[in-house]
C-alpha cells in the first residue's frame, strides 16, 4: 500500500517541526473573532493578526493542518461537489507560516525539498507560477533551486495574488502545479486549457506583505511574512496514484461505508462521492457547535445535510442513514481530530433529527418536481416552484439545482430570489399592526440611556411624532411618540421588553405603553393627556414594580444560559429570548428534549446562585476583550467595539445592555415553567422568577390540595389513591368487557328464534338492538356457522344512520349474491352497498323504514328459492 492520507500529515508536521516550526491544532471551523468570515476556509485564518502585527504569539514559525469548510459564503464549492475529481465542500489545508521570520527563500526552499525529497515527487512533473511582477521569486525558482525557465509562468492575475477577503492580509504567490501526464486533458496554467485536469495545483506560498483596507489601498504588513497551503486530499491522490480526490484512502473508506449502510452496488456512482464529501462538512461543522436552523451557518449546515439525504434517497436508502457514517467517519480521522470522538452523541443526534425532519416532506416534494420537470416546456425550473419546495418541503435552492443539472436544466435564481423578497416583504407588513411605529419612520435625534440605575429624571422633548409624521406638538387626545434627551425608559432590545410609564408636564400627562429604539433615538409610544410640544421640559417616571419585575427575569436569564451550558453543554447557544414582567423565556440550541432531571439540574444550579447572592459587576470593555475573557456574545450578532458585560460571580458573564438586579440574592427564586421544541435543534424553556415564581408553586401546591381533598386523601397519599384508581378502573372494564359478550351471546339466541324457511331455505332478516355496527360482521359468520346454510340480513340503526349486512353460505350463493340482498334493501333505506356474494355491507340514512325493508325480503327471496 501507497503511504496513508494520515502518513502524509505526520510526514508534513515532522518535516516543517525540524526545521523549527511549533505544531499548532487546526482552530475552528466557526472562526472566532472575525465577523468576515463564515467558516474557516485557509490555514491562515487563525493567524490573521498575528500577520498583522495586533497579537504576538511564542513563536515566529508554525505548522498546522486546517480543517476547512468552502460551503456558502465568498468561496462556495457546494454546488461543484460530486461533479468533480476535486471540490469538497470539506478538506484538510497542510501548511507552513512564518510571522515575520523567513520569507521567499526559504518558503520555496522548503517547499521543494519537501515535495521532491521527503515525497519523492519526481522534479520533471512540477512547475510553478509567480505573480508576473515578482522577479525575486523568478530568480529563486530559477536559480536557486533549477527549475527550467520555460516551467516557471508568470501571471498577471489574482491568481497569483492571494488575498483572505476584501480586506486583510495579503500578497503576490507562487503556486506548485503538479502534472498528472499526457493521458488527461488539459494545459499548463495561463493557458485557455488550464481548466482541464492535467497540471493540478498542489501547494500555494504565499508571500505576504500587504493588508488590504477596505477602501482598496495596500498598507504594508509591519513584517513580511509566510502563509502557505498544500491541499492534503489532492497530494495524497498524486501520492497514491490516483486521479481524483475521491480515490483516496480517506474516501475511499468512506465510500465503502456508505455504500453498506444505504445498500448500493455501484461503487463508482457520483451520489456516493457527494454523501463521503458531506459527512466530513457536517459532523466537524457539528463538533465545532453549528446546528442546523434557517439562517447563517446553520443554513449552510442544513443545506449540505439535505443534499446528503437527497442523494441517500436517489441510492435506495430505505432508512434513516447519514449519521450512521459518523462511525466510519471517526475510525479515518478521529485519531488526527479527537474533537470528532469527543462530540460524536451530538454530531449522530443531530445528524439523525435533521434527517428524520426532512424525510418526511422529501418524497412528496420530489415527486411535485419530477411533476413539474415532466411538463416543463423550457429548460428553466421556475422560480416560484423553486420557492414553493423551499417553502414548503424544506428543499434549499441549490437542492433543486442539484436536481436540476441531474438532468440538464436550471433554476430560475432570480425568480426565487423575488419569490423570496416578496415573502419577506409580506412577514414585515404581518407584523406592522402598528401604524406609528414602522420601518418608514426615521428619527434624527439620539438619545442617552440613564436608566441603569434610575428610575426616574427630567429631560426636554425633542422631537414628536403623530400619524407616522414628525409634528411639533401633541394634542390632547393624540397617539404618537416622545423623544426626549435622556430617559430612565428602556428602550426594546436584547429581548428585554420595553418600559412603561409616564410622562409629566405641568400642561399634562403622557402615558407610556411601550419604548422602543427608533434609531439612537429612545422614542416613548403612548397617548397625549393634554398638549405636548418640542422643547418641553417633561418629568420621566416609569412603572417602578413593572421594572424591578423585569430586571429579576432579566438576571434569572443570564443564570438560566450559564446553567443549560453547564447542564447540557457548550453547544448551547441562545437563539431568542424575550424577557417581561411576567416571566422569561428563552430559546436555544440543544437536539432533543430535556429530560426532567436535566431540568431540576438547572433550576438547582440558578436557585444555588440566587442563595449565594453574589453581586452584578457591569464593565465597560473592548469587544475582544471581553470575548477572550469568556464573556458570553451571541453569534452572528453586530456589536460596537466598546460593550457592556455583566457578570454574576465566575458563574455567568454576559454581553448585555439591559437592566439587571443589583445581587443576584433580588431574584428570589427561580422556577421553570416549561420545556418544548420550537424548530429542529431548538428548544424553548419559560420560566418565572421572584413572585411569580412563588405564586406558580402555590397555585400547583393548591391544585395538589384540591385533587387530594377529591380523591379524600392528603397530597402525600395521592400517588397511592391514582394507582389504586387505576387498577380499579382497568378490572371495572374487563368485567364490562365480559358483561357485553354475555349480552351479545343472549341476544344472537334470541336472533336465532326468528330464523324462518322459504321453500326449505333457511332466512333470516332482522333488526337487532344494542349491537354495534362494527360487530355486525362477526354476527353474520357467526349465525352462518351456527345454521350451516342459510341468508341472513341484519339492520342496525343508531340515530340518522343505518348499518346493514347480508350473509349467504356457500352453497346459496348460486341462487342469491348478498350484494343484490343487501342492495334491496339498503335502497329502501336511502342507502346503498356492496361487496362479495357471500358477505356484502351497506348503509342508510332511515332509520324509520328499516323495519318493512327488513320484512319485504321474504317476498323478494321467494321468487329467488
Ligand atoms: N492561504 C493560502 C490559500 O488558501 C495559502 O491558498
Amino acid at each position: 500500500m501507497s503511504i496513508t492520507t494520515a502518513e502524509i500529515r505526520c510526514a508534513f508536521f515532522d518535516f516543517f517541526a525540524s526545521k523549527g516550526h511549533q505544531k499548532v491544532s487546526s482552530s475552528s471551523l466557526v472562526p472566532g473573532n472575525d465577523p468576515t468570515l463564515l467558516f474557516t476556509n485557509a490555514g491562515m485564518n487563525q493567524f490573521k493578526d498575528v500577520f498583522l502585527g495586533t497579537e504576538i504569539r511564542s513563536y515566529n514559525r508554525a505548522v498546522s493542518s486546517q480543517r476547512c469548510v468552502r460551503a456558502g459564503g465568498k468561496h462556495n464549492d457546494l454546488e461543484n461537489v460530486g461533479y468533480t475529481a476535486r471540490h469538497h465542500t470539506f478538506f484538510e489545508m497542510l501548511g507552513n507560516f512564518s510571522f515575520g521570520d523567513y520569507f521567499k527563500t526559504d518558503a520555496i526552499q522548503f517547499a521543494w525539498d519537501f515535495l521532491t525529497k521527503e515525497l519523492k515527487l519526481p522534479k520533471e512533473k512540477l512547475l510553478v507560477t509567480i505573480y508576473h511582477e515578482d522577479d525575486e521569486a523568478f530568480d529563486i525558482w530559477a536559480n536557486k533551486i533549477g527549475i527550467a525557465e520555460d516551467k516557471i509562468i508568470r501571471i498577471s492575475t489574482s491568481d497569483n495574488f492571494w488575498s483572505m477577503g476584501d480586506t486583510g492580509p495579503c500578497g503576490p504567490c507562487s503556486e506548485i502545479f503538479y502534472d498528472h501526464g499526457e493521458h488527461i486533458w488539459g494545459g499548463p496554467p495561463g493557458t485557455p486549457e488550464e481548466d482541464g485536469d492535467r497540471f493540478i495545483e498542489i501547494w500555494n506560498l504565499v508571500f505576504m506583505q500587504f493588508n488590504r483596507q477596505s477602501d482598496g489601498t495596500m498598507q504594508p504588513l509591519p513584517k513580511p511574512s509566510i502563509d502557505t497551503g498544500m491541499g492534503l486530499e489532492r497530494i495524497s491522490a498524486i501520492l497514491q496514484n490516483v486521479h481524483s480526490n475521491y480515490e483516496i484512502d480517506i474516501f475511499q473508506n468512506l465510500i465503502a461505508a456508505t455504500a453498506e449502510v444505504v445498500g448500493a452496488t455501484d461503487r463508482e456512482d457520483k451520489s456516493l462521492r457527494v454523501i463521503a464529501d458531506h459527512i466530513r462538512s457536517c459532523s466537524f461543522l457539528i463538533a465545532d457547535g453549528v446546528l442546523p436552523s434557517n439562517e447563517g451557518r446553520g443554513y449552510v449546515l442544513r443545506r449540505i445535510i439535505r443534499r446528503a439525504v437527497r442523494h441517500g434517497n436517489k441510492l435506495g436508502a430505505s432508512d434513516v442513514f447519514f449519521y450512521r457514517l459518523v462511525a466510519a467517519l471517526e475510525s479515518q480521522m478521529g485519531e488526527a481530530y479527537p474533537e470528532l470522538k469527543e462530540n460524536r452523541e451530538l454530531i449522530e443526534k443531530v445528524l439523525k433529527t435533521e434527517e428524520e425532519q426532512f424525510s418526511r416532506t422529501l418524497e412528496r416534494g420530489m415527486n411535485i418536481l419530477n411533476e413539474a420537470i415532466s411538463e416543463l416546456d423550457s429548460d428553466v425550473i421556475p422560480g416560484e416552484l423553486v420557492f414553493k419546495l423551499y417553502d414548503t418541503y424544506g428543499f434549499p435552492a441549490d437542492l433543486t439545482n442539484d436536481v436540476a443539472r441531474e438532468k440538464n436544466l436550471t433554476i430560475d435564481e432570480a425568480g426565487f430570489q423575488a419569490s423570496m423578497a416578496e415573502q419577506r416583504k409580506r412577514a414585515q407588513q404581518a407584523s406592522q399592526f402598528d401604524t406609528d411605529y414602522n420601518d418608514q419612520l426615521k428619527s434624527n435625534c439620539s438619545s442617552e440611556f440613564v436608566g441603569y440605575d434610575q428610575v426616574a429624571n427630567s429631560s426636554k422633548i425633542i422631537e414628536l411624532f403623530h400619524a407616522g409624521q414628525a409634528v411639533d406638538k401633541l394634542v390632547d387626545g393624540n397617539e404618537g411618540i416622545v423623544i426626549l434627551q435622556q430617559s430612565a425608559f428602556y428602550a426594546e432590545s436584547g429581548g428585554q421588553v420595553g418600559d412603561t410609564g409616564v410622562l409629566t408636564t405641568t400642561n399634562g400627562q403622557f402615558r407610556v405603553k411601550d419604548t422602543v429604539k427608533l434609531g439612537n433615538a429612545i422614542a416613548h409610544k403612548g397617548v397625549a393627556n393634554g398638549e405636548f410640544k418640542l422643547a418641553d421640559v417633561v418629568k420621566v417616571e416609569l412603572d417602578i414594580e413593572r421594572r424591578e419585575a423585569i430586571k429579576i427575569n432579566h438576571s434569572a436569564t443570564h443564570l438560566m444560559h450559564a446553567a443549560l451550558k453547564q447542564v447540557l453543554g457548550e453547544h448551547v447557544n441562545q437563539k431568542g429570548s424575550l424577557v417581561t414582567e411576567e416571566r422569561l423565556r428563552f430559546d436555544f440550541s440543544h437536539f432533543e428534549a430535556l429530560t426532567s432531571e436535566e431540568l431540576q439540574s438547572v433550576e438547582k444550579l440558578v436557585n444555588g446562585q440566587i442563595r449565594k447572592n453574589t453581586q452584578l459587576q457591569t464593565k465597560l470593555m473592548n469587544l475582544d476583550e471581553a470575548k477572550s475573557a469568556g464573556a458570553m456574545a451571541l453569534f452572528g450578532e453586530k456589536y460596537e467595539e466598546d460593550v457592556r458585560v455583566v457578570s454574576m460571580g465566575d458563574f455567568s458573564m454576559e454581553l448585555c445592555g439591559g437592566t439587571h438586579v443589583k445581587s443576584t440574592g433580588d431574584i428570589g427564586f427561580f422556577k421553570i415553567v416549561s420545556e418544548s421544541g420550537i424548530a429542529a435543534g431548538i428548544r424553548r424553556v419559560e420560566a418565572v422568577s421572584g413572585e411569580k415564581a412563588l405564586e406558580l408553586v402555590q397555585a400547583q401546591e393548591q391544585q395538589v390540595a384540591r385533587l387530594a381533598g377529591l380523591l379524600k386523601t392528603d397530597p402525600d397519599g395521592l400517588t397511592t389513591r391514582i394507582q389504586q384508581m387505576i387498577e380499579r378502573n382497568k378490572h371495572t372494564e374487563k368485567e364490562l368487557d365480559k358483561l357485553k359478550q354475555q349480552l351479545a351471546a343472549n341476544a344472537g339466541a334470541d336472533v336465532l328464534s326468528q330464523v324462518i324457511e322459504i321453500n326449505g331455505i333457511k332466512v333470516l332478516s332482522t333488526q337487532l338492538q344494542g349491537v354495534e355496527a362494527k360487530s355486525l360482521r362477526a354476527m353474520v359468520d357467526d349465525f352462518k356457522n351456527q345454521l350451516s346454510s342459510a341468508i341472513i340480513v341484519l339492520g342496525v340503526s343508531e340515530e340518522n344512520k343505518v348499518s346493514l349486512i347480508a350473509g349467504v353460505t356457500k352453497d346459496l350463493v348460486s341462487k342469491v349474491k348478498a350484494g343484490e340482498l343487501v342492495n334491496f334493501v339498503a335502497q329502501q333505506v336511502g342507502g346503498k352497498g356492496g361487496g362479495r356474494p357471500d358477505m356484502a355491507q351497506a348503509g342508510g340514512t332511515e332509520p324509520s323504514k328499516l323495519v318493512p325493508a327488513l320484512a319485504s325480503v321474504k317476498e323478494w327471496l321467494q321468487d329467488k328459492l
